[in-house]
């Protein structure tokens, strides 16, 4: 066994002892996603495939700026994914240096995005002064007390899904951190850069769909045994604290946000989502929520993780003007234009249908263009915070519950 599979295993069984759960019990199985190993086909992280995209010479990529951020990642665990936005190739981003507390994928990230600076760690590397934005990609319970540190130290941040992990207290300090900075934060959503929900954010903006009346979206990804990860953070993981891939669906086409929620789970069959197997003492494997949306409209919000068949991360929106099912079918006649923007030469558009390359330009372009990105800390927590609730409903049976908003 090499010493990165050893590092794992002792970061898992560090876990599993602080937890009490025994790693037999469970049936872990190592996972690893592609490009790494030997995936089982069920074991398989949902997007993580490139798009094969040609470039769309009608909207040619034009630079907003000839000048270079000076970023740092972060975080190389079980789906590579500081690498995979691909800030390394971006014409407007050096990657000064990277991180990872496992001293083998931090070199590994190193190599692969070309950078010769390594830190043993996040808090580490964001005392560099010279780094102006982080990436973070590290396990989502560290997301918001890693984003706080970055940008005590000054620093821009990019962060993956979810803002928080469970915690309603760390959302409002997190979101107090964000404001006092004046720093770009953004939370990187990959739904919000599928190609519908873009198309429907601009036909919603242009008003060719009015108000919201009804929009539901799903996140169903079968985990009959939990993917592998940093201290076992997926393992039970209640389907609620993963909400944004659905949520966007509502949250990323409107900017708008849920105001209250009522939510229903089912008792799982599956032995990791038993709450005497997880740390989270949780019991719901899929959780379904109704929520009450800004616009006075309806969602209904699906998380699941033991149910297998169709998979993905999808949605539909019905509005007074029109509605957006695959397609747009309504009243407007004279559509915006629905193609997403196009990528600097050298930047795939990448995983999670194409939204990867498209996300971290934004997210460059936000900070050289001084302005707000695309999903900023409270279009983030509005879409993390809702399913927080959203988890508490259900294990209230349903109960109707209000959800805290965020607002810039
Ligand atoms: N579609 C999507 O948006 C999508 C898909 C997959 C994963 N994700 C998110 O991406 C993130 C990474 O996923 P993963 O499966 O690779 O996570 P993981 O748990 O396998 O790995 C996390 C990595 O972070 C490192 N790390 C933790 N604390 C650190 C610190 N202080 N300094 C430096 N490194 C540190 C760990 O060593 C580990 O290698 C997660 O937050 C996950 O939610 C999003």
């Amino acid at each position: 066994m090499n010493k990165e599979k050893n590092n794992q295993l002792s970061s898992r069984r560090n876990f599993l002892k602080l937890t009490g759960f025994g790693a037999a019990a469970l049936g872990l199985q190592q996972f690893s996603c592609k490009g790494g190993g030997k995936p089982a086909p069920e074991h398989t992280i949902q997007g993580l495939e490139n798009v094969d995209e040609k470039p769309d010479a009608s909207k040619p990529w034009v630079a907003v700026s000839d000048r270079k951020i000076r970023v740092g990642l972060v975080g190389y665990g079980v789906c590579k994914f500081s690498a995979a936005f691909g800030f390394q190739n971006h014409p407007n981003v050096e990657v000064v240096a990277v991180s990872d507390l496992i001293p083998e994928r931090c070199a590994e990230l190193a190599k692969v995005t070309r950078c010769n600076k390594t830190y043993p760690s996040l808090e580490e590397l964001v005392k560099d002064k010279n780094i102006e934005a982080v990436m973070i990609s590290t396990d989502a319970p560290g997301h918001a007390r890693h984003s706080i540190e970055a940008l005590k130290y000054g620093k821009h941040v990019a962060v993956n899904v979810p803002a928080v992990h469970g915690s309603l207290e760390d959302a409002d300090k997190l979101y107090e951190a964000v404001k006092k900075s004046g720093l770009k934060y953004m939370m990187f959503e990959t739904s919000c850069f599928h190609e519908d929900l873009y198309a429907m954010r601009q036909i919603y903006n242009a008003g060719g769909l009015g108000k919201l009346i009804y929009s539901e979206g799903e996140y169903y990804h079968y985990m009959p045994t939990p993917i592998d990860s940093y201290k076992g953070w997926r393992i039970g993981l209640p389907p609620q604290y993963y909400p944004t891939h659905s949520n966007a669906y509502y949250v990323g086409v409107t900017d708008g946000s849920f105001t209250e929620v009522s939510c229903l789970g089912i008792p799982s069959i599956v032995d990791h989502l038993k709450p005497g197997n997880n740390p989270y003492r949780n019991s719901f494997g899929t959780e379904i929520a109704l929520f009450r949306t800004s616009e006075g409209g309806m969602s209904r919000m699906a998380v699941s993780w033991d149910s297998p068949g169709d998979s993905g991360e999808k949605g539909r929106i019905r509005g007074q003007k029109g509605s957006f099912y695959g397609k747009y079918q309504g009243l407007e006649k004279n559509l915006p234009d629905l193609v997403r923007p196009s990528l600097p030469p050298g930047v795939e558009s990448g995983g999670h249908g194409g939204s990867h390359g498209r996300l971290m330009d934004e997210f460059v372009s936000s900070i050289l263009q001084d302005r707000k990105p695309l999903i900023d800390i409270a279009v983030a927590l509005n879409m993390t915070v809702s399913g927080i609730v959203a988890h508490q409903s259900a294990l209230r049976g349903g109960e109707w519950m209000k959800i805290p908003q965020y607002k810039l």
